[in-house]
This record gives structure tokens, C-alpha cells and sequence, in this order.
């Protein structure tokens, strides 16, 4: 596990980017998943600036969410679907059935995720997956308590997720009470782990993640067990980190694969 602390949101951003077009390059049939949220909007800006300016080509690419709103239909201005397409997909060359994220409106949630980890499996496996962290130590959708071995399924939002989440619905009522969620266990089954976290509200998270016993009371420390995590944060962030850290990630020499 390598604990990278940056100056800033804009420094983070660009490193999960770079380590993201890394793999697209090495690979010839790149899987990504990725998550919703505030925390990787800047990583997606420097993905698009690097697709627009740089050629980053994403014909090749595949992805996943982690997860998504239970009753939000794909075109919803709050679905995970309507927020990965405007903050990235429609600005880079992706084939649009190369895009997968759970359906929020699926008749029958339970085949739908099966169906869900088999087309992982199918694609060839995520190579990379990006996550954020919750302001409880969630990741995706898995709240504490979730069995750090579940898989894609059905959870119930935590309380603190739902306040949490209300800023982007008119009301408090409207704002969805459970997701679809990609579970701890098929996140960790992915080849690489990077977790992004800044501002102080997630320094608690993020020292629990980090320093803390693995417990399924904080879902992120499972990355802990992962032996390819790269968890990169801003000063903030890491404000109540005990031990010294790195400043740059050890660079990994990647040859084509798959
Ligand atoms: C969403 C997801 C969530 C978020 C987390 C942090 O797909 O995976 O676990 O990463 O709730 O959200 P932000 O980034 O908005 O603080």
C-alpha cells in the first residue's frame, strides 16, 4: 500500500489521472471502474485534457461504476449514469457499449447483478479501479457493516450518506434510499487500487482507512489487504496521519498487455 500526500486537489487529480492513462496505454484492452462524487471531477477534467490535447486514445476502454441510485432511470440529472456521462464520457472517444454502470431501474435487481459480475468477469477483469471515500469510510455504497467479502446487491444508504447526499435533491424525500453497489469483494478482485480523498472532512476516513484495524465498520480499510493500492490525498486529507509519507508514487514500468 503507497500513501501519496499532495499539496493539493489540483495536484491529486492530475497523479490518479496520469496512473489512469498510464494503464489505458499499456493495455490493449484497458477495464477502469470508477466512481461518482466531488472527489474525482478534477481526475476526469485532466482524463478529457488529455484525450483532447494529448490524443488519450479510449476506443480500446471499458469501464464500471461502482454504483447507483435504486429507482433513478440513466437519463436522471442525479443518476451516476447522467453524472459519469457529462463530467466524462461524452467528452472522450468511448464506444458507448463499452460504458457499464448498474441499472437504478432494473425489474429485477438481484438477476441484474449477477448479471453485472459476470460481464465483469466477462471484459476481462477492472485493471484499475478509482474510488472515493465516504465521510463514515464507505466505498462505493458499502456502508459500515457491510461484509467486506459482499458482492454487487441491493444496500440500504447510511443515515449520514443520505444527509450527506440531500444537497442535490429538491427535497429531502427524494433523494434514494438504496443503491445497487458493486460489494467490497468484487472491488478488491480488481488488479489495482486507487483511492483519492481530499479537504479535511475526510481526514478522520482517511486516518481509519490507513492506521486503523481492518474492520467492515470502515469499508475502506479493506485496501489495506490489496497488494497493488495506491491511496493518494491531499495535505487536508492527511491532516491526521500519524506516520511520514511519500510525495511521489514509486513509478511502475508497465509493458503492453492483454
Ligand atoms: C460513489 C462512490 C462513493 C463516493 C463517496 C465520496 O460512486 O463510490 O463512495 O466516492 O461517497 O463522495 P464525494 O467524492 O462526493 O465526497
Amino acid at each position: 500500500m503507497e500513501v501519496v500526500v499532495k499539496k493539493d486537489y489540483d495536484e491529486i487529480s492530475k497523479l490518479a489521472a496520469k496512473m489512469i492513462a498510464d494503464v489505458i496505454k499499456s493495455k490493449t484492452k484497458p477495464v477502469l471502474g470508477f466512481p461518482t462524487g466531488s472527489t474525482p471531477i478534477g481526475t476526469y477534467k485532466e482524463l478529457i485534457r488529455l484525450h483532447k490535447e494529448e490524443g488519450l486514445d479510449w476506443s480500446k476502454v471499458s469501464t464500471f461504476n461502482l454504483d447507483e441510485y435504486v429507482g433513478l432511470e440513466p437519463k436522471h440529472d442525479q443518476s451516476c449514469y447522467y453524472f459519469m456521462w457529462e463530467n466524462l464520457f461524452k467528452h472522450i472517444n468511448i464506444r458507448k457499449e463499452s460504458i457499464h454502470a448498474p441499472n437504478g431501474v432494473a425489474k429485477d435487481i438481484v438477476a441484474f447483478c449477477k448479471w453485472y459480475e459476470d460481464e465483469i468477469i466477462k471484459t476481462g477483469g477492472i485493471d484499475v479501479q478509482l474510488l472515493g471515500i465516504g465521510g463514515n469510510g464507505h466505498i462505493a455504497f458499502n456502508e459500515p457493516g457491510s461484509s467486506l467479502g459482499s458482492r454487487t446487491r441491493i444496500k440500504t444508504l447510511a443515515k449520514e450518506t443520505i444527509k450527506d447526499n440531500a444537497r442535490f435533491f429538491k427535497t429531502s424525500d427524494e433523494v434514494p434510499k438504496y443503491a445497487i453497489t458493486m460489494g467490497i469483494g468484487t472491488i478488491i478482485e480488481a488488479r489495482e487500487l486507487i483511492l483519492l480523498a481530499n479537504k479535511e472532512t475526510k481526514a478522520d476516513a482517511i486516518s481509519k482507512a490507513i492506521e486503523g484495524p481492518i474492520t467492515a465498520m470502515v469499508p475502506a480499510t479493506v485496501v489495506q489487504m490489496h497488494p497493488r493500492t495506491t491511496i493518494i490525498v491531499d495535505k487536508p486529507a492527511a491532516s491526521k496521519l500519524t506516520r511520514e509519507y511519500i510525495a511521489e508514487p514509486r513509478v511502475l514500468k508497465t509493458t503492453k498487455t492483454n
